[in-house]
């Protein structure tokens, strides 16, 4: 097994006379050799302990175009082994060597297993990945053998749900795209002003009121189905629940845990900053640690969102129960309460054993005990690393895919104000090379946002996300820095997301409404 590296690989587009194969995102390290390898009716799997998981999600993936059974067999010549003494793998690496005569995939750990069959599909004619049988095809993979380690371990997509709700079927489909890419962690974006997706058994109007304007909520058993879907695939959802502001929708249902509880809000139908925020009385803090406890049963992530941002402070210096609250708390005025609340529920979420997590707008506005979400500037998150916070870059200018991905007037209605284009995706740093070791050490990943005030269907956010998933993908697990080669390898990657049905143009029918950032 060659020794991974995880610094910038050296694979180029061609070995030898034979193209390399064009994956995305690149692997660390390939190299072609003579041959391909065939799969067939009589293939079998064999998977050692532990690979079973991996075993089925092959079959899984192969089955609808393929109709290959793939049995397990003690002599099956595809080898699926898990083998803890593979260290250098780290927690998501895998190796893969396929021969004439047989594959063979081995991981350190699960997760590398999981992204190794990924891997496979990639190999496959892109038919392989659809959903439409293709009986007698040849399915072929040439031969290769490849060592792939991440540069991060954190590859994400935040989706919005909350702006409009988007069906559990599509966010499956969804899950399944991120893994097909090595990115592994699903933000799920559950409430905002306009909408509360996720039940709470102690607070049912956050549903029933929350869930109106903008299409509906998830179930806890869909929620849950989902996170085991994601796990099978080593995709990690982490559930975002949006405190003290972007929480109109919250409000709307319980009047009570505003600022001036007598007034009567509806759940908001603007796009923008809501004036409207929690109120910071006990009530309110006992009503954030009791979401978050149900949050915290159906999402296992270590990680949980908060939010924070984007909390104007009005309310509280009009409130005199809030001016109390700051005062006798000893922390200077109202505008310190934003730090004060993330940090009491942040404790909470320590208590039960996970890591806050929230965004960022200086680098110095959440508790140092947060992991920094940035979406504004770089030097916040430097300032965040030099505090000694993990950090996760999501910089709006390059990572918001509600922004139109072109200045093509054919694009759909989008985020005003700017593009963000695949080449800017592709260019995202997430620890740039001018910032101090210690702070670089600091950086966990980057992730893609898909914010959703434009966005009413599933086959409009697929063509939002896509292909930028597929460069924010190649930047986070193989380091960026080859845009030529990441075009030429896109450009044959096109066939399987076609294959999969991704749309590649705009949809048809799109909302007109519009807000700035
Ligand atoms: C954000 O764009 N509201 C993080």
């Amino acid at each position: 097994m060659p020794a991974p590296r995880t610094g910038p690989p050296r694979t180029g587009p061609r070995t030898g006379s034979r193209t390399a194969p064009a994956l995305i995102p690149r692997p660390t390290q390939l190299t072609m050799t003579a041959g391909e390898f065939v799969l067939d009716g009589r293939t079998g799997i064999r998977a050692g302990r532990g690979a079973e998981p991996a075993a089925a999600l092959l079959r899984t993936h192969l089955a609808p175009a393929t109709g290959l059974p793939l049995p397990l067999a003690p002599d099956g010549r595809v080898v699926l082994a898990l083998d803890p003494q593979l260290t250098g793998l780290g927690a998501e690496g895998y190796g893969l060597t396929v021969g004439t005569d047989a594959v063979l995939l081995r991981a350190g750990r699960p997760a590398g297993l999981l992204h190794g069959i990924q891997t496979l599909r990639q190999l496959l004619p892109p038919a392989a990945l659809s959903g439409t049988p293709a009986p007698g095809a040849h399915w072929s993979l040439p031969c290769v053998q490849i060592t792939d380690v991440p540069r991060f371990p954190w590859r994400g997509a935040m989706l919005d749900v909350a702006r409009h709700f988007l069906p559990v079927a599509f966010l499956r489909r969804f899950v399944d795209l991120l893994a097909l890419h090595k990115l592994n962690v699903l933000h799920l974006h559950l409430t905002d002003d306009q909408g509360w997706r996720m039940p709470v058994a102690a607070y049912p109007r956050l549903t029933e009121v929350g869930g109106l304007p903008h299409g509906g909520a998830y179930t806890r058993a869909e929620l849950a189905a989902l996170v085991a879907h994601a796990a099978d695939r080593g995709v990690t959802v982490v559930p975002e629940i949006e405190m003290p502001g972007h929480v109109r929708a919250a409000l709307a249902a319980y009047p009570h845990l505003g600022n001036r509880p007598s007034r009567r809000l509806d759940v908001w139908r603007q796009w923008g900053v809501c004036e409207n925020v929690l109120g910071v009385h006990d009530e309110v803090l006992d009503f954030c640690r009791t979401v978050l406890d149900d949050v915290l049963d159906v999402f296992p992530s270590r990680h949980v969102h908060i939010g924070g941002e984007e909390c104007p402070t009005t309310e509280w210096h009009a409130s005199p129960a809030a001016r109390l609250r700051a005062e006798q708390e000893g922390i200077g005025g109202p505008e310190a309460l934003h730090g004060w609340f993330m940090g009491r529920i942040g404790a909470h979420l320590h208590e039960r054993g996970r890591q806050p997590l929230g965004w960022t707008e200086t680098g110095v506005d959440l508790p140092s005990s947060f992991t920094a979400m940035m979406w504004r500037d770089e030097a916040h998150a430097l300032a965040a690393a030099r505090r000694g916070q993990h950090v996760i870059m999501a910089p709006y200018r390059s990572t918001y895919l509600d922004y139109p991905q072109s200045a093509d007037a054919g694009e759909p209605p989008g985020q005003p104000g700017a593009v963000v284009d695949l080449r800017a995706v592709y260019a995202t740093e997430p620890a740039p090379a001018h910032w101090e070791a210690e702070a670089a050490d600091r950086v966990l990943g980057t992730q893609a946002q898909l914010w959703t005030e434009y966005v009413t269907t599933a086959e409009h956010a697929e063509y939002l996300a896509f292909p930028r998933l597929c460069a924010l993908a190649d930047t986070a697990w193989s380091g960026g820095g080859d845009w030529t080669g990441f075009s030429a390898r896109l450009h044959h990657h096109r066939a399987r997301l076609g294959a999969l049905g991704v749309p590649s143009r705009p949809p048809t029918t799109t909302p007109s409404e519009r807000k700035s950032r």
